[in-house]
């Protein structure tokens, strides 16, 4: 199969594509190398089905060079993205630009190839305060609490148009937090760069007890792979997550027990971290259970290769300087 990826060289996109290209696929990834890291695609970048086109989706000028490298493609996995959604507020055009709108210049260049299928990145986040828990791909439609959850939502209503005007078919799957190798922004590389800093002391941001759902990144992939395969309507929508939850203290104390820390805890208060900040993530997965997956790596499982992966890579500038404003 002849796949192209978006945000190839991201925290999950460049997992995905060394899955791709070991399962014998071709792949063509499309980065603006924004967040995302070249040594990630070392190893693809000397394989022979593997090709790089360093783009920026939002720049008219590039869209004629995507949619060259878009020709022959069968299957689009769009994940470049702001992924960050604690600053929107900050920067409010941005998750419109980065999400919305390179969705719509991505479904664009689709439609002019003639190209058919496309897997999106979204995200647990569209579903806001939801009040039903586990929450399920159905559940009543969302008021929006964040930027960046009101813009995939968005880039998911542009995608199920694009299905239905110009017969095109998608997968959207709405993740949870994803953890392992190669994970450069959230919780756990905030809470690591701060003990990095300072051992004695750990900034929290909220009162601790938000309860949040983890995936890992493998995972994740497997749980894309069984679905693209196995389903097989216009839009097909999947929450992907674990069936279980953990409390951000929770998360703390697995990382200072495996640093062998035991830093001062101080808390920003509150029940959210950020407005925004849904304060309980639990997704229903069982719409992708019943295709047969499940994930193999439990919540601290997922933390503990996340950190180990941190470790190992703490003298490597590029990844630890990253997002420097996360900390
Ligand atoms: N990491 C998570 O926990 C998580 C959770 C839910 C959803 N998602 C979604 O999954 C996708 C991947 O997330 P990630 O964590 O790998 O993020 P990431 O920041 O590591 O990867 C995003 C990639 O997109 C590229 N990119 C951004 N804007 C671009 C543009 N205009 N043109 C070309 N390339 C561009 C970046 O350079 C980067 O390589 C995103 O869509 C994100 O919203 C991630």
């Amino acid at each position: 199969m002849r796949c192209l990826i978006t945000g190839g060289s991201g925290f999950i996109g460049s997992n995905l594509v060394d899955r791709l290209l070991s399962l014998g696929h071709q792949v063509v990834v499309v980065d603006n190398f924004s967040t995302g890291i070249r040594s990630f695609l070392k190893n693809a970048c000397s394989h022979p089905n593997f090709r790089l086109l360093e783009a920026d989706i939002l720049d008219p000028p590039s869209l004629a060079k995507i949619q060259n490298a878009m020709e022959g493609t069968e299957v689009v996995f769009h994940l470049a993205a702001n992924a960050d959604v604690r600053f929107g507020l900050e920067h409010p055009r941005k998750d419109l630009e980065q999400n919305t709108i390179a969705t719509f210049h991505v479904l664009e260049s689709m439609r002019v190839c003639n190209v058919k299928k496309i897997v999106f990145s979204s995200t647990g986040s569209i579903y806001g305060e939801s009040k039903i828990i586990p929450t399920p791909e159905d559940t009543p439609f969302p008021v929006q609490t964040s930027l960046y959850g009101a813009s995939k939502l968005a880039c998911e209503g542009l995608i199920a148009a694009y299905c239905e005007g110009y017969k095109m078919q998608s997968w959207i799957f709405r993740f949870v937090s994803i953890l392992g190798e190669r994970y450069t922004h959230g919780h756990i590389f905030d809470f690591y760069k701060q003990l990095l800093k300072n051992h004695d002391q750990l900034k929290i941001l909220g009162n601790g007890h938000q309860k949040k759902s983890y995936l890992y990144v493998q995972d994740c992939i497997d749980a894309i792979l069984i679905a693209i395969e196995k389903s097989h309507d216009k839009v097909n929508i999947f929450n992907l997550g674990t069936d279980e939850y953990c409390e951000v203290n929770d998360s703390v104390a697995i990382i200072c027990k495996e640093l062998n820390l035991d830093p001062t805890l101080s808390y920003t208060g509150g029940e959210r971290g950020w407005i925004g900040d849904n304060p309980f993530i639990f997704l229903d997965t069982k719409k992708i259970s019943s295709l047969g997956w499940k994930p193999k790596f439990s919540i601290k499982d997922s933390v503990l290769k996340t950190l180990r992966y941190l470790k190992a890579n703490q003298d490597n500038q590029d990844i630890l300087t990253m997002r420097q404003q996360d900390t």
